[in-house]
């Protein structure tokens, strides 16, 4: 017979001081890299793509394109940063509608917004979390000019359909791939479908820096123009094409060295988290298929995910209760924190009608919700 839930009254499954892992895993390793920086003295510098003014920011750059089996990566302050230089670098200007998802972080319509564009939301799948080819297709005006797609919580969107949808709208496709490093498609890296993708290093994710990102890309042009991007035009002489390019407005996206150090030495570790992450998600599942009412992240056949989030689906219609919607979502979060279980929420409302966009640009307008 089940124990009483710890909501009633009973005895926590997960003990109290029980060992939980303090997420980044900090090792020895990883300090010795960034005292080697200190020691060395060479904290950052301008670098030209291929320089060798950085040492650790060179090596990581090399050190995640391999991880990642693409031709360029460059390493930047944020995320946001990358996502911004992607869409830049491929030439999405002032006015272009570029559609998204509003299951995201905020960054993703930001980096939108700050590269001029307009943020069109489409729809996701429910299962995958993920935009589709006809959600997409749905969204597609004379003014779309690029697609920004999200491999959401470290599952891939089911690209080869979105990018023939593309190629037939003749529209550039980006990838923010800030929560999957290490996840693919069909044998097929996440960050490698569009014409560029931006990773995040952020505290929380598998690869976790503190702050960070990547842009990477198999597009020379695109590696040049991200690069110049990142350090404010200033790495070209002044008779350079790009010089003279008013409509890239340059920005500093610069990393440091010693979170460059740090980040070479989670990277070498990265795999190893994902496979954890995998082996424990088919354990939970493996639990979760018995209980009704609670359904574990759908990952297609031919997908691997590095479940960046391991996103429950209650499904009320399975259980004996009248409780639906948030009331539903938390009674269980109460019953799990009871039991000592972490548990948290993220992205409790669609992005369009956070203030930033539906507010002040006005771009909620229109939206269901
Ligand atoms: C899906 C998604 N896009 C973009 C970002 C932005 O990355 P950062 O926080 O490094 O700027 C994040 C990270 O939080 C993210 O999860």
């Amino acid at each position: 017979m089940a124990s009483k839930l710890a909501l009633h009254g009973g005895t926590r499954e997960v003990p109290q001081g029980a060992e939980k892992t303090h997420w980044p895993v900090i090792t020895a390793e990883d300090k010795a890299a960034v005292q080697a920086v200190l020691d060395r003295g060479v904290l950052w510098a301008m670098t030209v793509p291929g320089g060798q003014l950085c040492p650790e920011q060179d090596a990581l750059e090399r050190e995640f394109a391999e991880f990642l089996g693409m031709r360029h990566v460059l390493a930047v302050n944020a995320g946001t940063a990358a996502l911004h230089m992607a869409l830049a670098a491929a030439g999405v200007e002032a006015g272009d509608e570029v559609i998204t998802s509003a299951f995201s972080f905020l960054a993703t319509p930001a980096a939108i917004l700050h590269a001029g564009a307009i943020p069109v939301f489409a729809d996701i799948d429910p299962r995958t979390f993920n935009l589709t080819a006809d959600t997409i297709a749905e969204k597609i005006t004379p003014r779309t000019r690029a697609i920004l797609v999200v491999d959401i919580h470290g599952l891939c969107a089911d690209w080869d359909p979105i990018l023939a949808l593309a190629r037939k709208h003749q529209l550039l496709v980006l990838e923010d791939a800030c929560q999957a490093p290490g996840a693919s498609y069909h044998g097929r890296p996440a960050g490698s479908f569009g014409l560029a993708s931006g990773f995040s290093v952020n505290g929380t994710k598998n690869f976790a820096v503190g702050e960070g990102g990547f842009l990477a890309t198999n597009d020379d042009g695109i590696y040049a123009r991200a690069g110049w991007i990142k350090q404010v035009g200033e790495i070209f002489p002044a008779d350079h094409p790009f010089m003279s390019q008013q409509k890239y407005l340059a920005w500093n996206y610069r990393v440091q060295e010693m979170p460059c150090a740090f980040a070479r030495s989670q990277l070498r570790r990265l795999a190893g988290y994902n496979a954890i992450a995998r082996r424990n998600a088919a354990i939970l599942e493996s639990y979760l298929r018995e209980i009704p009412g609670l359904h574990a992240p759908y990952v297609p056949a031919g997908y691997v995910s590095i479940y960046h989030k391991y996103r429950i689906t209650l499904a009320p219609e399975e259980l004996n209760t009248r409780l639906r919607g948030t009331a539903l979502r938390d009674t269980f979060m109460a019953a799990l924190t009871a039991e000592g279980v972490d548990v948290d929420l993220w992205g409790t409302a669609p992005l369009a009608v956070h203030p930033m966009i539906a507010g002040h640009h006005g771009f909620g307008h229109g939206y269901p919700w």
